[in-house]
C-alpha cells in the first residue's frame, strides 16, 4: 500500500479520504471456472441491463428464485414513497420456500443446519444436524405450538435466543404462519429487551434457560424474568415459551411459561404454510440510530426473500456441495439473511456455532473449519484482527483446505486485514467478498462477484446488478472519483426496509431527507476511478464497534440515567481491534466523588440499561463539557480529545473556553 497523499483531495462534508491501495486480486482460474456467474462479458451485459430497467431485472429474479402461491404482475409501486412495495399483488410463505419446496426434491435429506454447542464434554462438542425434512418438521410443529398460544398472522414475537437451532426454527415457524418476528440479541440487557417488547407490542417471547458463551453461563430466561417484571414490564407478552439448553434452575410463571420440548412433543404435524401477501410483515429489527431509541426497521415478506436468496447465491457461489458458515449471531441481520433467509431459500448448507472464538481455545474457529470442511466462510473484520493478533500458531495447525470462498461484513476492512485473510485463512487460494450492507438494506447491496470481478483490499467494489448506488454531495449531487461524500442509493430495491416500526415519519426523516427523496445510508464513502465504492465510515453520531452499531445518544441516555451524572457525551476513537471504541466524557453531579470506583459503577450501569456491547472502553470526568454558544455539545472536539489528546481544530464557537482546559487536566478516572 502506498503512504497517504496528503495533496490528495479532501472532500466536503469532513470527509478525508487518504486510502491509497493498488493491490488487485482477479478471480482464480478454478474457482472462475466452477462459479455461478464465471463469463465477464455476460456480466457485463446483465449489469447493463439492470441499470436500464431495475424493476425488471428484480422481478426476473422474483420470479425465477421464488415460489409464489400467487404469481406477482406488479414490480414497484412507489406511489407511497419512501415506503416501497414490491411485487404487490403477489403472495407466497418464505418457509414454504425455504423449507417445502426442497423438501418435494432429493434435498429433503440433504443437511439444512448443522449445529455445534460451545462446550466441549468427554466425548467432544455436541453437534446436531438438521436435514430439510426434519428442519420443517420442527418449523411446522413450532408454528402449530405458537398457533395454540394464540399467535395469528401480523402478530409479534419476540425472539431471545442463543446461537441455537431452536432460533432458525422460531424464526421460520414465525414465517410459517404469517406472524412478524423480533430477534433481540442474547447480549442485550433486561432493559434493552423490555423497550424493544413493548415497542414491538410482542405476545409471545421464545427464550431459553441459558445459553454458553466463552466457557460461561448465560440465564437468558432470568433476564426474561426481570424484563417482565421491572418498570411496567411488558404487559403484552402473554406467554413465554423456553428452550431447555443449559438446564440451569429458572423461575417458573405457570400458565405464561411453558417449555418448548414439551409443547413440541404435543403440537399436530404437517402444518401448511400460510400464504401471504408479498408485503407482509416479515420481522421487526432493531437497530441503532442517532437518537437514543433504537428504530424498529421492518422488514416485509416478498421483496426481501427475492433480495437475500439471489445475493446469497451469487456473492457467496452457493452450490449443494458447499458447507456455508456464517459467523454472525441471529440477533444481527446478517444472521436473519445469510444464516437462516438466504442460504435457506438456496437449499443449502448452513453451519451454525453457538459459542466464542476462544474457547476452550484460540484455534475453535479453525478446529470447526477443519472438522466440518468448511467452504465459505463470512465473518467480520473485528474478529480477523483480533486472530491476526493472536498469531498465527491456532491457525497453521489446522487444515483449511476445504475453504474456497472468504467474506467479510460489518465495518471496513484495512488492507492489512484483507491481505492476512487470503494469505493466512485462504492459503492465497480464496477470493474475498467485502460484503457493504446494512440492517435497513435487508441483504448486500455493494460487494464483488467473485468469479468475474478482480477484487481490491478495502473496497466493497461495486453495486451489484440492481442496484443503482452514488456518491454525493449534500444537495444531491454526483461526486467526481476520489472525493469523499454521502453514500446513497438513488433507485428503490426489493429488500430495502418499508418503515420503521410504528414512526413512519422517522423512516422519511432518517433515510430520506439529508438528500431528499433519495436513500442516505448514513455512511460516507468516495469512488475511485475504477469506480470503486471505498466506505469511510458513518458521517452520523452512530459508532461502528466490533461490528455492532451504537448510537452516541443511546449510550448518553444511559449514562445520564445514573444518579450520580449530570451530563455525559459520548465519542468514538480508532481502535486497532475494534475499529472504534466508546469514549464517554462525563460532568457529575454536584458534591459526587470521581475515580476509579465510578467509573465502574458507569461502565457497569451501561452494561444493565443497554448490554455489554456498548460498555465504554474509557471514562473520562470533565467539570463541564465544550458546547457552541446555542448549547450543542461540540463532539467534534471531543472526538479529538479522545483521539489525540489535545484539541488543535477550530474553537471559535466555544462558549467557555476554560472547559477544554478542565477536559484536559481532570483526565481519566
Ligand atoms: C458498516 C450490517 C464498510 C456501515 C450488515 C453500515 C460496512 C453499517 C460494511 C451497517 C463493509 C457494513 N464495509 N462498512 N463491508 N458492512 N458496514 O446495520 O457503516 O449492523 O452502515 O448491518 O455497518 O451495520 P448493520
Amino acid at each position: 500500500m502506498s503512504a497517504p497523499d496528503p495533496t490528495r483531495p479532501v472532500a466536503n462534508q469532513d470527509i478525508t479520504s487518504i486510502l491509497v491501495e493498488d493491490r488487485a486480486f482477479a478471480p482464480p482460474a478454478d474457482f472462475a471456472v466452477r462459479a455461478h456467474l464465471a463469463d465477464p462479458a455476460a456480466v457485463r451485459a446483465l449489469r447493463e441491463r439492470a441499470t436500464a430497467d431495475p424493476v425488471d431485472f428484480w422481478c426476473e429474479v422474483g420470479r425465477q428464485d421464488l415460489r409464489w402461491t400467487k404469481p406477482f404482475t406488479v414490480g414497484l409501486d412507489w406511489s407511497d414513497a419512501p415506503h416501497a412495495r414490491w411485487f404487490a399483488d403477489g403472495e407466497l410463505n418464505l418457509a414454504d420456500n425455504c423449507l417445502d419446496r426442497h423438501c418435494q426434491t432429493w434435498r429433503r435429506h440433504k443437511a439444512a443446519l448443522i449445529w455445534e454447542g460451545e462446550p466441549i464434554g468427554d466425548g467432544g462438542p455436541e453437534i446436531r444436524t438438521l436435514t430439510y425434512g426434519q428442519l420443517l418438521e420442527q418449523v411446522q410443529k413450532f408454528a402449530a405450538v405458537l398457533q395454540s398460544l394464540g399467535v395469528a398472522a401480523g402478530d409479534r414475537v419476540c425472539l431471545y435466543l442463543p446461537l441455537i437451532p431452536e432460533a432458525a426454527v422460531a424464526m421460520l415457524a414465525c414465517a410459517r404462519i404469517g406472524a412478524v418476528h423480533s430477534v433481540v440479541f442474547g447480549g442485550f440487557s433486561a432493559e434493552a429487551l423490555r423497550d424493544r417488547t413493548n415497542d414491538a407490542g410482542a405476545k409471545v417471547i421464545v427464550t431459553a434457560d441459558g445459553g454458553y458463551r466463552r466457557g460461561s453461563l448465560l440465564r437468558l430466561k432470568d433476564v426474561v424474568d426481570q424484563a417482565l417484571v421491572q418498570h411496567g414490564g411488558a404487559p403484552s407478552v402473554e406467554h413465554v415459551v423456553v428452550v431447555r439448553r443449559a438446564g440451569n434452575e429458572i423461575a417458573w410463571a405457570p400458565g405464561r411459561d411453558h417449555w418448548w420440548h414439551e409443547r413440541m412433543a404435543a403440537a399436530p404435524a404437517g402444518l401448511a404454510p400460510v400464504p401471504v401477501p408479498a408485503e407482509h410483515p416479515l420481522f421487526i429489527l432493531y437497530t441503532s440510530g442517532t437518537t437514543g431509541k433504537p428504530k424498529g426497521i421492518l422488514h416485509t415478506t416478498g421483496g426481501y426473500a427475492a433480495h437475500v436468496t439471489r445475493t446469497a447465491r451469487w456473492v457467496f457461489d452457493l452450490r449443494d456441495e458447499d458447507l456455508f458458515w456464517c459467523t454472525a449471531d441471529v440477533g444481527w441481520v446478517t444472521g436473519h439473511s445469510y444464516v437462516v433467509y438466504g442460504p435457506l431459500s438456496n437449499g443449502a448448507t448452513v453451519l451454525m456455532y453457538e459459542g466464542a472464538p476462544a474457547f476452550p481455545a484460540k484455534d475453535r474457529f479453525w478446529d470447526i473449519v477443519q472438522r466440518h470442511r468448511v467452504t465459505v466462510f463470512y465473518t467480520a473484520p473485528t474478529a480477523l484482527r483480533t486472530f491476526m493478533a493472536w498469531g498465527e500458531a491456532p491457525i497453521v495447525a489446522h487444515d483449511l483446505s476445504s475453504l474456497r470462498l472468504l467474506g467479510t461484513v460489518g465495518e471496513p476492512i484495512n488492507p492489512a486485514a484483507w491481505v492476512w485473510y487470503h494469505e493466512v485463512i485462504g492459503g492465497g487460494r480464496c477470493p474475498i467478498v467485502d460484503t457493504w450492507w446494512q440492517t435497513e438494506t435487508g441483504g448486500i447491496l455493494i460487494a464483488p462477484l467473485p468469479g468475474v470481478q478482480t477484487c481490491v483490499p478495502g473496497t466493497a467494489t461495486v453495486p451489484l446488478p440492481g442496484i443503482v448506488a452514488d456518491v454525493v454531495d449534500n444537495a444531491g449531487h454526483p461526486l467526481p472519483a476520489d472525493v469523499g461524500g454521502l453514500l446513497v442509493v438513488r433507485h428503490p430495491w426489493p429488500g430495502m426496509a418499508r418503515t420503521v416500526w410504528g414512526d413512519r415519519e422517522r423512516y422519511k426523516q432518517t433515510y430520506f431527507s439529508r438528500v431528499p427523496g433519495i436513500y442516505f445510508t448514513g455512511d460516507g464513502a468516495r469512488r475511485d476511478r475504477h469506480g470503486n465504492f471505498w466506505i469511510l465510515g458513518r458521517v452520523d453520531d452512530v459508532l461502528n464497534v466490533a461490528g455492532h452499531r451504537i448510537g452516541t445518544m443511546e449510550v448518553e441516555s444511559a449514562l445520564v440515567s445514573h444518579p450520580d451524572v449530570a451530563e455525559a457525551a459520548v465519542v468514538g476513537r480508532p481502535d486497532p481491534v475494534t475499529g472504534q471504541a466508546i469514549v464517554a466524557f462525563v460532568t457529575p453531579r454536584a458534591g459526587v466523588v470521581t475515580g476509579p470506583p465510578l467509573g465502574e459503577a458507569l461502565r457497569g450501569h451501561v452494561t444493565k440499561e443497554i448490554g455489554g456491547l456498548a460498555r465504554p472502553a474509557e471514562i473520562r470526568f470533565a467539570l463541564g463539557l465544550p458546547k457552541t454558544r446555542s448549547g450543542k455539545i461540540m463532539r467534534r472536539l471531543l472526538r479529538e480529545l479522545a483521539t489525540q489528546g489535545t484539541v488543535t481544530g477550530d474553537t471559535t464557537t466555544l462558549e467557555d473556553f476554560g472547559v477544554l482546559e478542565k477536559l484536559r487536566v481532570t483526565d481519566e478516572e
